[in-house]
């Protein structure tokens, strides 16, 4: 009964190229569908943390977001030790919660990063390449050695105001689209993905991403659809294979976690193999 405690809130698209049996929420998470836990931020934090996590400013100019790293136990972007204490909390209970969610990745998911950010999305600065606001594929660094996908447990902390993103399709979707593969293939032919190093998948993600982000075509007409996130709700996505943008929203707790390859349950349709069938066949038509 692993659905039990899943609340759907809103349908994502169908992907026609995958099939439709999505009876494990790792595969649907392969697949680029987000998922929504139907946890309860209270059971987490109180109303007094709460107000303290939104309000909480990153110190110096530079850094946008504060950031926990369970690895070491401490904070970067602030050195508040009520926040550090907080956050460190919060990652082993949602933690733990994730591996009741998601029991087919057992000792193949690791929590990286919980991430603070209170800086309004329609506002937040950075160039083309990092922001937010266009349609973008995660790709994060500091992964081990076979720790690939990317999955990101979103919480929306604001105590009233929603959060919305714009969904895009999956990365097997968008790979089979037309004018995406023409976009992505024309990338090629000007050498872009012959540096890629063998079976460097992040590297090919990479490359795809600034492609992404830097395409008109796929920013202007790829589908998508808007997602509204409730005051105080949950979701999760596999967000290297899952296009996405952020439209608004202000007081947000990202929980980055890698996932190793070997773990993946979605065999052929994993994004490994999408993606070196993908380059091999773009470099290729770029010789030809
Ligand atoms: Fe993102």
């Amino acid at each position: 009964m692993q659905h039990s405690n899943i609340l759907k809130i809103n349908r994502d698209f169908t992907d026609s190229s995958l099939p439709s049996d999505s009876s494990s929420l790792e595969i649907r998470l392969e697949k680029g569908d987000l998922i929504y836990p139907s946890w309860s931020l209270d059971s987490i934090f109180n109303s007094d943390e709460l107000k303290v996590l939104c309000s909480h400013k990153p110190k110096g100019l530079w850094h946008q977001t504060i950031s926990f790293h369970p690895k070491n136990g401490r904070l970067a972007g602030s050195n508040s030790k009520e926040i550090e204490t907080l956050l460190g909390r919060v990652s082993k209970v949602l933690m733990d919660k994730i591996q009741v969610l998601l029991p087919k990745y057992e000792g193949a998911i690791r929590l990286d990063r919980v991430v603070l950010n209170n800086v309004e999305a329609a506002t937040s600065g950075g160039t083309n390449i990092a922001k937010d606001d266009v349609l973008h594929l995660d790709t994060l660094k500091g992964g081990l050695p076979g720790e690939t996908r990317v999955v990101k447990l979103s919480c929306n902390i604001n105590l009233t105001n929603t959060r919305v993103w714009e969904k895009g399709p999956s990365l097997a979707s968008l790979l089979v689209d037309s004018r995406a593969r023409a976009e992505l293939i024309l990338r090629g032919k000007s050498g872009f993905y012959h540096d890629h190093s063998g079976n460097n998948i992040a590297a090919m993600l990479e490359k795809i991403g600034v492609t992404l982000r830097q395409s008109e075509v796929i920013q202007k007409k790829i589908p998508r659809k808007v997602v509204v996130f409730p005051a105080q709700s949950f979701w999760l996505a596999m967000t290297d294979v899952c296009l996405h943008s952020t439209l608004r929203g202000s007081n947000v707790l990202e929980l980055m976690f890698f996932v190793q390859d070997q773990a993946l349950c979605s065999g052929d349709l994993s994004a490994p193999c999408l993606l070196q069938s993908f380059f091999s066949s773009a470099i290729k038509q770029a010789a030809a």
